[in-house]
């Protein structure tokens, strides 16, 4: 196999966000094509005639015309429809979130284990696209390469995601919990529950207290705002913030080690480095006022890519192809429960307003989100509307 064939599962906003690189990409082709909807299939379908339309991911699976799929469905079928494609020996390329609750993204990756003792070599991605970005990965690199020291505070207030009432209104699936499952968590802080703790090398909170709102400042059934204080194992503090409903916002990642102060904002990457350790300073200076000297650094970083997603899909083909293993991929499926680990406990104790401990009891989470629909389903009171062409123009920003 010299080329894989791809087929794009999901042909609305994200769908059409990845044909929009496809021809950019070395060594991969578009196989087939395939949504349940009439509408989108005819709108795709008129401008790639050429290219196989199905309007089930199961006839697609089975139509011999697809080495991986790109699967860009809203986020309950990812899991199901992944299953089936490893099942079939096709490699995925799933959307973020992993799945909408901590249980679903467990089977998901249990059902790729699975389907690893058949065929050793099957592939399991996920679209991570901030992973391309040059300045977490300059973040990740420095703590890794252990310049920071021993972490005792990361703290992300990303108030940034702005999101309008027409946008919530643009698919009936959005911002329900029976259709998405929640939020801003869900939908747009994927990246960032994701990045929070790939940067820090893995570095997990295990026990998290939030304050969440559902529809504040739209009217919706999910939570548009939440504030999360998490708790980690080796005694460090962190913070995360977030709302669709603020503007200007701001996006400030702030991670303190023993050994100074790495700041993300305005598309820099400033590292306020101690000359010494500061436990070290803290316990050897003899002045009541001293602090230690400190260097502002700002770091070097690498380009940005022109689109962050054709670096993701591009890197799924080149480690397919070469048949690396999985792990080598920028950013592994079974990564995806890292993240969505966070973000189930922040929303749980978000909206229940009760500490919630991780990892994450699956089954006290789905059941925590039928509650959640029993008592807020169907407050969404937006008619839904088209704004796919404004839609389709910026969801690259994101
Ligand atoms: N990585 C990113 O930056 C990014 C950006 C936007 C969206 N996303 C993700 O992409 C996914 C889709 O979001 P969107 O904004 O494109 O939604 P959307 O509503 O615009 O498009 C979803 C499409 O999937 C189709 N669909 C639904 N169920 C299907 C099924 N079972 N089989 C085939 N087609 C099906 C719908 O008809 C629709 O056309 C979400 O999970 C979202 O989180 C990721």
């Amino acid at each position: 196999m010299n080329k894989i064939r791809y087929g794009i599962i999901g042909l609305g906003n994200m769908g059409n966000g990845h044909l929009a690189y496809f021809d950019k990409l070395e060594n991969a082709t578009l196989g087939a094509l395939c949504d349940v909807d009439p509408g989108k299939r005819s709108w795709v379908q008129s401008r790639y005639p050429d290219v196989p339309m199905f309007s089930s991911h199961k006839e697609l699976l089975t139509s011999g015309t697809c080495d991986a799929i790109i699967i860009s469905v809203p986020h309950y079928d990812h899991m199901p429809i992944a299953a089936d494609a490893f099942e079939k020996n096709i490699h995925v390329l799933c959307e973020k979130p992993l799945a909408v609750s901590v249980k679903a993204g467990r089977e998901g990756i249990a059902a790729y284990e699975n389907a690893l003792k058949k065929n050793p070599n099957l592939k399991f991605g996920i679209m991570f696209n901030q992973r391309s970005n040059p300045l977490f990965q300059k973040v990740r690199e420095l703590v890794r390469a252990g310049e920071l020291g021993e972490i005792s505070r990361i703290t992300w207030l990303v108030t940034n995601w702005f999101r309008s009432w027409a946008y919530y209104a643009s698919g009936g699936w959005r911002a329900t919990w029976k259709g998405e499952g929640g939020g801003v968590l869900i939908n747009q802080c994927p990246h960032n529950l994701d990045l929070i703790q790939w940067v820090v090398n893995g570095l997990v909170p295990n026990r998290v207290t939030a304050v969440g709102s559902v529809g504040k400042t739209h009217p919706i059934e999910v939570e548009d705002e939440i504030s999360a204080i998490l708790e980690y194992p080796n005694g460090a503090v962190g913070h995360f913030v977030t709302t669709t409903g603020e503007a200007p916002g701001t996006n400030r990642l702030e991670i303190c080690g023993s050994r100074g102060k790495i700041v993300v904002e305005d598309g820099k990457v400033i590292f306020f480095r101690t000359r010494v350790d500061i436990q070290e300073f803290n316990r050897t200076t003899k002045e009541g006022f001293a602090t230690p000297e400190t260097w502002r650094i700002e770091m070097p970083i690498g380009r940005f890519p022109a689109f962050e997603h054709q670096v993701i899909t591009q890197d799924f083909t080149n480690v397919v192809l070469k048949n690396k293993p999985n792990t080598d991929l920028l950013a592994p499926g079974p990564e995806g429960i890292f993240g969505l680990e966070i973000g189930n406990a922040i929303m749980m104790s978000g909206l229940t307003r009760t500490p919630v401990t991780l990892p994450v009891d699956g089954a006290k989470y789905d059941a925590f989100i039928d509650d959640m629909a029993k008592k807020y389903g169907g407050k969404k009171t937006l008619q839904t509307q088209s704004v796919q062409a404004d839609m389709a123009a910026s969801f690259q920003k994101v």
